[in-house]
Protein backbone atom coordinates (compact mmCIF):
# COMPACT_ATOMS: atom_id res chain seq x y z
CA UNK A 1 0.00 0.00 0.00
CA UNK A 2 3.30 2.24 0.78
CA UNK A 3 6.19 2.59 -1.02
CA UNK A 4 9.26 1.79 0.64
CA UNK A 5 11.65 -0.61 -0.50
CA UNK A 6 12.28 -3.49 2.78
CA UNK A 7 15.90 -2.24 3.09
CA UNK A 8 15.43 1.23 3.59
CA UNK A 9 12.71 0.83 6.70
CA UNK A 10 15.53 0.52 9.09
CA UNK A 11 17.69 3.99 8.19
CA UNK A 12 14.29 6.16 7.69
CA UNK A 13 13.33 4.86 10.91
CA UNK A 14 16.71 5.52 12.57
CA UNK A 15 16.60 9.38 11.03
CA UNK A 16 13.12 10.39 12.65
CA UNK A 17 11.53 7.94 15.14
CA UNK A 18 11.91 9.12 18.89
CA UNK A 19 11.86 5.81 20.48
CA UNK A 20 10.96 5.10 23.79
CA UNK A 21 12.50 3.54 26.96
CA UNK A 22 15.83 4.03 25.01
CA UNK A 23 19.08 5.91 24.55
CA UNK A 24 18.70 7.37 20.87
CA UNK A 25 21.84 6.83 19.23
CA UNK A 26 21.56 3.01 20.74
CA UNK A 27 18.83 1.76 19.31
CA UNK A 28 18.69 -1.25 17.24
CA UNK A 29 15.45 -2.44 16.60
CA UNK A 30 14.24 -5.28 14.36
CA UNK A 31 13.00 -4.47 10.98
CA UNK A 32 9.56 -6.48 10.97
CA UNK A 33 7.34 -6.90 8.02
CA UNK A 34 5.06 -9.92 9.11
CA UNK A 35 3.58 -12.27 11.70
CA UNK A 36 1.01 -14.85 11.53
CA UNK A 37 0.87 -17.60 15.02
CA UNK A 38 3.55 -17.65 17.01
CA UNK A 39 6.14 -16.06 14.57
CA UNK A 40 7.23 -13.18 13.21
CA UNK A 41 9.41 -12.27 9.85
CA UNK A 42 12.20 -9.77 9.52
CA UNK A 43 12.99 -7.41 6.46
CA UNK A 44 15.67 -10.12 5.44
CA UNK A 45 13.22 -13.01 5.73
CA UNK A 46 14.44 -14.04 9.11
CA UNK A 47 11.79 -16.25 10.99
CA UNK A 48 11.55 -15.61 15.24
CA UNK A 49 9.47 -17.38 17.29
CA UNK A 50 7.93 -15.33 19.85
CA UNK A 51 8.37 -16.35 22.81
CA UNK A 52 7.40 -12.27 24.06
CA UNK A 53 3.97 -11.96 22.50
CA UNK A 54 5.75 -8.36 21.39
CA UNK A 55 5.12 -6.91 24.31
CA UNK A 56 3.04 -9.48 26.07
CA UNK A 57 0.18 -8.46 24.48
CA UNK A 58 -0.92 -10.23 20.96
CA UNK A 59 -2.57 -13.36 22.99
CA UNK A 60 -4.29 -14.76 20.60
CA UNK A 61 -1.71 -14.66 18.29
CA UNK A 62 -0.47 -13.06 14.75
CA UNK A 63 -2.62 -12.21 11.64
CA UNK A 64 -6.29 -13.20 13.11
CA UNK A 65 -8.16 -13.22 10.16
CA UNK A 66 -11.21 -12.76 11.93
CA UNK A 67 -10.02 -9.93 14.15
CA UNK A 68 -8.60 -7.98 11.22
CA UNK A 69 -11.66 -8.65 9.02
CA UNK A 70 -13.90 -6.93 12.45
CA UNK A 71 -11.69 -3.91 12.33
CA UNK A 72 -11.73 -3.54 8.51
CA UNK A 73 -15.56 -3.62 8.39
CA UNK A 74 -15.73 -1.70 11.36
CA UNK A 75 -13.49 1.07 9.28
CA UNK A 76 -15.84 1.04 6.53
CA UNK A 77 -19.03 1.47 8.55
CA UNK A 78 -18.00 3.81 11.20
CA UNK A 79 -14.29 4.52 12.02
CA UNK A 80 -15.10 7.22 14.81
CA UNK A 81 -18.00 8.71 16.98
CA UNK A 82 -17.24 11.28 19.49
CA UNK A 83 -17.38 10.25 23.07
CA UNK A 84 -20.34 11.53 23.99
CA UNK A 85 -22.35 9.80 21.28
CA UNK A 86 -22.62 5.47 21.53
CA UNK A 87 -22.48 3.00 18.64
CA UNK A 88 -23.61 -0.40 18.27
CA UNK A 89 -19.50 -1.72 18.91
CA UNK A 90 -19.81 0.49 22.61
CA UNK A 91 -22.54 -0.98 23.67
CA UNK A 92 -21.46 -4.50 22.29
CA UNK A 93 -18.13 -4.52 23.65
CA UNK A 94 -18.99 -3.11 27.40
CA UNK A 95 -21.02 -5.91 27.84
CA UNK A 96 -19.15 -8.30 26.54
CA UNK A 97 -16.20 -6.93 28.91
CA UNK A 98 -18.55 -6.90 31.96
CA UNK A 99 -19.61 -10.66 31.51
CA UNK A 100 -15.94 -11.85 31.21
CA UNK A 101 -15.30 -10.00 35.06
CA UNK A 102 -15.53 -12.11 37.96
CA UNK A 103 -19.12 -13.35 38.31
CA UNK A 104 -19.60 -10.76 35.93
CA UNK A 105 -19.88 -8.78 38.84
CA UNK A 106 -18.01 -5.16 37.65
CA UNK A 107 -20.42 -4.66 35.08
CA UNK A 108 -19.54 -0.96 34.19
CA UNK A 109 -16.90 -0.04 31.97
CA UNK A 110 -15.24 2.72 30.72
CA UNK A 111 -13.00 2.49 27.95
CA UNK A 112 -9.42 4.26 27.86
CA UNK A 113 -5.96 3.93 24.93
CA UNK A 114 -4.19 1.41 26.96
CA UNK A 115 -3.23 0.52 30.27
CA UNK A 116 -1.55 3.51 31.70
CA UNK A 117 -4.80 5.49 31.22
CA UNK A 118 -6.94 2.57 32.81
CA UNK A 119 -4.94 2.89 35.85
CA UNK A 120 -5.32 6.78 35.94
CA UNK A 121 -8.88 6.84 35.60
CA UNK A 122 -9.15 3.40 37.79
CA UNK A 123 -7.38 6.07 40.53
CA UNK A 124 -9.75 9.05 39.69
CA UNK A 125 -12.64 7.04 40.06
CA UNK A 126 -11.14 5.23 43.38
CA UNK A 127 -10.58 8.92 44.77
CA UNK A 128 -14.16 10.07 43.48
CA UNK A 129 -15.95 7.40 45.15
CA UNK A 130 -14.59 7.19 48.76
CA UNK A 131 -13.14 10.67 48.87
CA UNK A 132 -9.73 9.58 50.14
CA UNK A 133 -6.73 10.71 48.33
CA UNK A 134 -4.23 7.79 49.11
CA UNK A 135 -3.36 4.72 46.75
CA UNK A 136 -0.75 1.74 48.21
CA UNK A 137 0.60 -0.02 45.19
CA UNK A 138 3.58 -2.67 45.92
CA UNK A 139 6.94 -2.09 44.70
CA UNK A 140 7.81 -4.88 42.40
CA UNK A 141 4.82 -3.24 40.23
CA UNK A 142 4.74 -1.70 36.60
CA UNK A 143 1.27 0.62 36.09
CA UNK A 144 2.45 2.83 32.87
CA UNK A 145 3.95 5.37 32.20
CA UNK A 146 2.21 8.04 32.46
CA UNK A 147 2.40 10.95 35.86
CA UNK A 148 0.01 8.88 37.77
CA UNK A 149 0.68 5.41 36.86
CA UNK A 150 4.55 6.33 36.70
CA UNK A 151 3.75 7.13 40.36
CA UNK A 152 1.72 3.81 41.10
CA UNK A 153 4.82 2.09 39.78
CA UNK A 154 6.96 0.74 42.15
CA UNK A 155 9.99 -0.32 40.22
CA UNK A 156 13.56 1.76 39.18
CA UNK A 157 11.37 3.51 36.45
CA UNK A 158 9.34 5.46 38.78
CA UNK A 159 12.54 6.75 40.35
CA UNK A 160 13.40 8.11 37.02
CA UNK A 161 10.87 10.42 36.89
CA UNK A 162 10.64 11.71 40.49
CA UNK A 163 9.87 14.14 42.27
CA UNK A 164 7.28 15.50 39.73
CA UNK A 165 4.78 12.64 39.90
CA UNK A 166 1.44 12.51 41.04
CA UNK A 167 1.08 12.45 44.92
CA UNK A 168 -0.39 10.21 47.11
CA UNK A 169 1.30 6.76 46.37
CA UNK A 170 2.24 4.53 49.35
CA UNK A 171 4.48 1.38 48.41
CA UNK A 172 4.46 -2.10 50.31
CA UNK A 173 6.71 -5.11 49.89
CA UNK A 174 5.40 -7.85 47.64
CA UNK A 175 4.64 -11.67 48.95
CA UNK A 176 8.02 -12.76 46.63
CA UNK A 177 8.87 -15.73 48.37
CA UNK A 178 12.40 -17.23 46.83
CA UNK A 179 13.61 -13.49 48.15
CA UNK A 180 11.20 -12.66 51.12
CA UNK A 181 12.93 -9.84 53.49
CA UNK A 182 10.88 -11.78 56.17
CA UNK A 183 11.62 -15.59 55.60
CA UNK A 184 15.45 -15.58 55.03
CA UNK A 185 15.82 -17.38 57.82
CA UNK A 186 12.34 -19.30 57.45
CA UNK A 187 12.09 -20.17 54.59
CA UNK A 188 10.21 -23.43 55.12
CA UNK A 189 7.24 -21.30 56.68
CA UNK A 190 3.88 -22.92 55.33
CA UNK A 191 2.24 -20.55 52.23
CA UNK A 192 -0.47 -19.83 54.51
CA UNK A 193 1.19 -18.20 57.06
CA UNK A 194 4.03 -16.98 54.40
CA UNK A 195 0.66 -15.03 53.11
CA UNK A 196 -0.43 -13.92 56.94
CA UNK A 197 2.82 -12.03 57.24
CA UNK A 198 2.51 -10.51 53.97
CA UNK A 199 -0.96 -8.90 54.83
CA UNK A 200 0.39 -8.15 58.74
CA UNK A 201 2.85 -5.74 56.89
CA UNK A 202 -0.04 -4.26 54.65
CA UNK A 203 -2.21 -3.85 57.66
CA UNK A 204 0.61 -2.55 59.15
CA UNK A 205 1.26 0.33 56.76
CA UNK A 206 -2.70 0.96 56.54
CA UNK A 207 -3.02 1.74 60.35
CA UNK A 208 0.18 4.06 59.78
CA UNK A 209 -1.01 5.47 56.92
CA UNK A 210 -4.33 6.31 58.37
CA UNK A 211 -7.25 3.70 57.00
CA UNK A 212 -9.64 6.63 56.55
CA UNK A 213 -7.15 8.69 54.18
CA UNK A 214 -6.55 5.60 51.49
CA UNK A 215 -8.62 4.98 48.59
CA UNK A 216 -7.46 2.11 47.13
CA UNK A 217 -5.10 -0.43 46.94
CA UNK A 218 -3.89 -1.12 43.31
CA UNK A 219 -1.69 -4.49 42.88
CA UNK A 220 -1.00 -6.85 39.45
CA UNK A 221 -2.91 -9.65 40.52
CA UNK A 222 -0.33 -11.76 39.19
CA UNK A 223 3.09 -9.24 38.79
CA UNK A 224 4.43 -9.49 35.46
CA UNK A 225 7.83 -7.89 34.03
CA UNK A 226 9.16 -7.31 38.19
CA UNK A 227 9.36 -11.20 38.37
CA UNK A 228 6.30 -13.29 37.97
CA UNK A 229 5.03 -13.51 41.42
CA UNK A 230 2.43 -15.70 41.81
CA UNK A 231 0.52 -14.64 45.05
CA UNK A 232 0.32 -17.65 47.21
CA UNK A 233 -2.37 -19.29 49.18
CA UNK A 234 -4.59 -16.70 50.83
CA UNK A 235 -3.13 -13.66 49.73
CA UNK A 236 -5.19 -12.39 47.88
CA UNK A 237 -8.51 -13.45 50.07
CA UNK A 238 -6.51 -11.28 52.62
CA UNK A 239 -6.13 -8.27 50.34
CA UNK A 240 -10.03 -8.65 50.12
CA UNK A 241 -11.29 -8.89 53.79
CA UNK A 242 -8.27 -5.72 54.60
CA UNK A 243 -9.70 -3.84 51.57
CA UNK A 244 -13.50 -4.30 52.81
CA UNK A 245 -12.37 -4.21 56.96
CA UNK A 246 -11.06 -0.68 56.02
CA UNK A 247 -13.59 0.66 53.01
CA UNK A 248 -10.52 0.62 50.97
CA UNK A 249 -11.34 -0.41 47.04
CA UNK A 250 -9.19 -3.22 45.93
CA UNK A 251 -8.48 -2.64 42.02
CA UNK A 252 -6.72 -5.32 40.29
CA UNK A 253 -4.39 -4.43 37.39
CA UNK A 254 -4.87 -7.06 35.12
CA UNK A 255 -3.04 -5.33 32.02
CA UNK A 256 -0.94 -8.22 31.10
CA UNK A 257 -2.23 -11.38 33.63
CA UNK A 258 -5.73 -11.05 31.91
CA UNK A 259 -7.54 -12.42 29.09
CA UNK A 260 -6.10 -16.26 29.16
CA UNK A 261 -2.27 -15.15 30.22
CA UNK A 262 -2.52 -17.42 33.30
CA UNK A 263 -5.28 -20.20 32.37
CA UNK A 264 -7.92 -18.00 33.45
CA UNK A 265 -9.87 -15.06 31.67
CA UNK A 266 -8.65 -13.20 34.88
CA UNK A 267 -6.05 -14.46 37.13
CA UNK A 268 -8.05 -13.30 40.11
CA UNK A 269 -10.38 -15.95 39.27
CA UNK A 270 -7.67 -18.62 40.63
CA UNK A 271 -8.41 -17.17 43.97
CA UNK A 272 -12.17 -16.39 43.75
CA UNK A 273 -11.76 -13.16 44.73
CA UNK A 274 -13.68 -10.22 43.09
CA UNK A 275 -12.23 -6.83 43.18
CA UNK A 276 -13.63 -3.46 42.75
CA UNK A 277 -12.07 -2.31 39.61
CA UNK A 278 -10.02 -4.39 37.24
CA UNK A 279 -7.39 -2.03 34.88
CA UNK A 280 -6.83 -4.09 31.67
CA UNK A 281 -5.40 -3.51 28.03
CA UNK A 282 -2.91 -5.39 26.20
CA UNK A 283 -4.95 -8.93 25.52
CA UNK A 284 -7.90 -7.24 25.44
CA UNK A 285 -7.50 -6.45 22.04
CA UNK A 286 -4.68 -9.31 21.62
CA UNK A 287 -3.10 -5.01 20.62
CA UNK A 288 -4.54 -5.53 16.95
CA UNK A 289 -5.76 -1.98 18.18
CA UNK A 290 -4.78 -0.05 21.39
CA UNK A 291 -7.41 -0.37 24.11
CA UNK A 292 -7.04 -0.38 27.62
CA UNK A 293 -10.41 -0.45 29.97
CA UNK A 294 -11.57 0.04 33.36
CA UNK A 295 -14.50 -2.65 34.82
CA UNK A 296 -15.89 -1.49 38.38
CA UNK A 297 -19.15 -2.54 40.24
CA UNK A 298 -22.23 -0.95 39.89
CA UNK A 299 -22.11 1.04 42.87
CA UNK A 300 -18.44 3.02 42.14
CA UNK A 301 -19.85 3.74 39.06
CA UNK A 302 -23.48 4.86 40.53
CA UNK A 303 -21.34 7.60 42.72
CA UNK A 304 -21.18 9.79 39.42
CA UNK A 305 -25.30 9.44 39.06
CA UNK A 306 -25.64 12.93 40.69
CA UNK A 307 -22.29 14.44 39.62
CA UNK A 308 -20.02 14.53 36.38
CA UNK A 309 -16.86 12.16 36.17
CA UNK A 310 -14.78 15.12 35.48
CA UNK A 311 -12.51 13.36 32.64
CA UNK A 312 -12.27 12.15 29.14
CA UNK A 313 -10.77 11.01 26.21
CA UNK A 314 -10.96 12.27 22.52
CA UNK A 315 -10.43 8.06 21.43
CA UNK A 316 -12.55 6.53 24.96
CA UNK A 317 -14.11 3.87 22.77
CA UNK A 318 -12.93 4.16 19.72
CA UNK A 319 -15.10 1.82 16.97
CA UNK A 320 -12.32 0.22 15.28
CA UNK A 321 -10.51 -0.95 18.54
CA UNK A 322 -14.05 -1.75 19.93
CA UNK A 323 -14.86 -4.14 16.91
CA UNK A 324 -11.44 -5.61 17.87
CA UNK A 325 -12.24 -5.92 21.19
CA UNK A 326 -15.33 -7.95 20.54
CA UNK A 327 -13.45 -10.06 18.00
CA UNK A 328 -10.94 -11.06 19.63
CA UNK A 329 -13.09 -12.32 22.94
CA UNK A 330 -15.04 -14.11 20.60
CA UNK A 331 -12.05 -15.85 19.20
CA UNK A 332 -11.01 -16.66 22.90
CA UNK A 333 -14.14 -18.47 23.51
CA UNK A 334 -15.22 -20.55 20.12
CA UNK A 335 -11.11 -21.44 19.55
CA UNK A 336 -11.04 -21.99 23.74
CA UNK A 337 -7.62 -20.51 23.96
CA UNK A 338 -8.18 -19.71 27.60
CA UNK A 339 -8.33 -23.72 28.58
CA UNK A 340 -5.65 -24.29 26.27
CA UNK A 341 -3.62 -21.70 27.65
CA UNK A 342 -4.42 -23.64 31.26
CA UNK A 343 -3.52 -26.76 29.61
CA UNK A 344 0.16 -25.64 28.37
CA UNK A 345 0.69 -24.32 31.72
CA UNK A 346 1.21 -27.65 32.54
CA UNK A 347 3.65 -28.55 29.66
CA UNK A 348 5.37 -25.01 30.47
CA UNK A 349 5.76 -26.38 34.22
CA UNK A 350 7.62 -29.70 33.09
CA UNK A 351 9.95 -28.14 30.45
CA UNK A 352 10.90 -25.48 32.99
CA UNK A 353 11.35 -27.77 35.86
CA UNK A 354 14.02 -29.99 33.19
CA UNK A 355 15.67 -26.74 32.63
CA UNK A 356 15.81 -25.96 36.18
CA UNK A 357 17.53 -29.17 36.76
CA UNK A 358 20.32 -29.19 33.73
CA UNK A 359 21.30 -25.68 34.63
CA UNK A 360 23.52 -24.78 37.18
CA UNK A 361 22.43 -20.94 36.94
CA UNK A 362 18.92 -21.45 37.17
CA UNK A 363 18.19 -20.41 40.18
CA UNK A 364 14.88 -20.39 40.85
CA UNK A 365 11.98 -21.48 37.56
CA UNK A 366 7.80 -20.23 38.53
CA UNK A 367 5.15 -19.74 35.96
CA UNK A 368 1.12 -19.91 36.34
CA UNK A 369 -0.54 -20.38 32.93
CA UNK A 370 1.66 -19.15 29.98
CA UNK A 371 3.52 -16.37 32.14
CA UNK A 372 6.67 -17.58 32.98
CA UNK A 373 9.74 -17.13 34.61
CA UNK A 374 13.75 -18.11 34.81
CA UNK A 375 15.50 -16.41 37.16
CA UNK A 376 19.15 -16.60 36.62
CA UNK A 377 22.27 -16.75 39.58
CA UNK A 378 25.67 -16.79 40.37
CA UNK A 379 25.17 -19.38 43.16
CA UNK A 380 21.91 -21.11 43.87
CA UNK A 381 22.82 -21.61 47.70
CA UNK A 382 23.29 -17.22 47.88
CA UNK A 383 21.11 -16.38 45.10
CA UNK A 384 23.12 -13.98 43.89
CA UNK A 385 21.02 -12.75 40.67
CA UNK A 386 23.26 -12.73 37.78
CA UNK A 387 22.78 -9.00 37.21
CA UNK A 388 22.63 -6.42 39.64
CA UNK A 389 19.31 -4.49 40.43
CA UNK A 390 17.92 -3.10 37.85
CA UNK A 391 20.84 -3.26 35.29
CA UNK A 392 22.04 -6.22 33.25
CA UNK A 393 25.44 -8.42 32.68
CA UNK A 394 27.64 -9.59 29.76
CA UNK A 395 26.31 -13.05 30.68
CA UNK A 396 22.78 -12.05 30.22
CA UNK A 397 23.58 -9.96 26.98
CA UNK A 398 25.08 -12.85 25.57
CA UNK A 399 22.03 -14.68 26.71
CA UNK A 400 19.96 -12.64 24.89
CA UNK A 401 22.09 -12.55 22.12
CA UNK A 402 22.33 -16.18 21.76
CA UNK A 403 18.25 -15.94 21.60
CA UNK A 404 18.07 -13.33 19.10
CA UNK A 405 20.57 -14.96 16.79
CA UNK A 406 18.80 -18.41 16.91
CA UNK A 407 15.48 -16.70 16.01
CA UNK A 408 13.71 -16.88 19.54
CA UNK A 409 12.32 -13.30 20.53
CA UNK A 410 12.50 -13.44 24.41
CA UNK A 411 12.57 -10.83 26.87
CA UNK A 412 15.36 -10.51 30.05
CA UNK A 413 14.69 -8.33 31.98
CA UNK A 414 17.45 -7.89 34.95
CA UNK A 415 18.53 -11.48 35.73
CA UNK A 416 15.48 -13.04 34.23
CA UNK A 417 14.33 -14.36 31.05
CA UNK A 418 10.62 -14.24 31.00
CA UNK A 419 8.75 -16.64 28.75
CA UNK A 420 5.18 -15.04 27.64
CA UNK A 421 4.45 -16.76 24.28
CA UNK A 422 0.79 -16.44 22.26
CA UNK A 423 -1.35 -18.12 23.76
CA UNK A 424 -1.97 -20.68 20.68
CA UNK A 425 1.27 -22.34 21.08
CA UNK A 426 1.72 -25.66 20.82
CA UNK A 427 3.94 -28.10 22.90
CA UNK A 428 5.86 -28.70 19.54
CA UNK A 429 6.27 -25.13 19.57
CA UNK A 430 7.07 -24.34 22.78
CA UNK A 431 9.51 -27.12 23.06
CA UNK A 432 11.10 -25.17 20.16
CA UNK A 433 12.21 -22.38 21.79
CA UNK A 434 12.87 -23.66 25.39
CA UNK A 435 15.29 -26.08 22.78
CA UNK A 436 16.95 -22.80 22.19
CA UNK A 437 16.81 -21.81 25.76
CA UNK A 438 18.77 -24.81 26.73
CA UNK A 439 21.57 -23.88 24.63
CA UNK A 440 21.50 -20.56 25.07
CA UNK A 441 21.75 -21.58 29.31
CA UNK A 442 25.05 -22.91 27.91
CA UNK A 443 26.52 -19.52 28.24
CA UNK A 444 25.06 -18.62 32.17
CA UNK A 445 26.19 -22.48 33.05
CA UNK A 446 29.78 -21.48 31.99
CA UNK A 447 29.74 -17.83 33.31
CA UNK A 448 29.13 -19.18 36.90
CA UNK A 449 31.82 -22.04 37.11
C1 LIG B 1 0.73 -4.52 34.61
C2 LIG B 1 0.77 -3.37 33.66
N1 LIG B 1 0.04 -2.29 33.91
C3 LIG B 1 0.04 -1.24 33.09
C4 LIG B 1 0.81 -1.23 31.96
C5 LIG B 1 0.80 0.00 31.04
O1 LIG B 1 0.14 -0.29 29.87
P1 LIG B 1 0.36 0.66 28.59
O2 LIG B 1 1.76 0.44 28.13
O3 LIG B 1 -0.67 0.13 27.61
O4 LIG B 1 0.08 2.04 29.01
C6 LIG B 1 1.59 -2.33 31.64
C7 LIG B 1 2.43 -2.34 30.43
O5 LIG B 1 3.31 -3.13 30.25
C8 LIG B 1 1.57 -3.44 32.53
O6 LIG B 1 2.31 -4.52 32.28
Amino acid sequence: MFDLPDHEILPLSKQHVFWTWSAQAKVNPIAIKKAKGVYFWDVDDKKYLDFNSMTMCVNIGHGNEKVIKAMQEQAGELPYAAPGMTTKVRALASKAVAQITPQGALSKVLFTLGGADANENAIKIARGYTKRHKILTRYRSYHGASAGAMAATGDPRRVAWEPNLMTGVIHFLDPYRYRSTFHRTTPDISEEEFSRDYLNHLEEIILYEGPESIAAVLLETVTGTNGIIIPPNGYMQGVRALCDKYGILMICDEVMSGFGRTGKMFAIEHWNVVPDMITMAKGLTSAYAPLGAVAMKPEIAAAFDEHAFESGLTYTSHPISLAAAIANIEVMKEEKIVEHAFQMGSVLRRMLTDLGEAHPSIGEVRNIGLFGIIELVKDRKTKEPLAPWNSSSPEMSALKKYCTDHGLFVYTHWHTVLIIPPLIITEEELKEGMDILDNALEITDQAIK
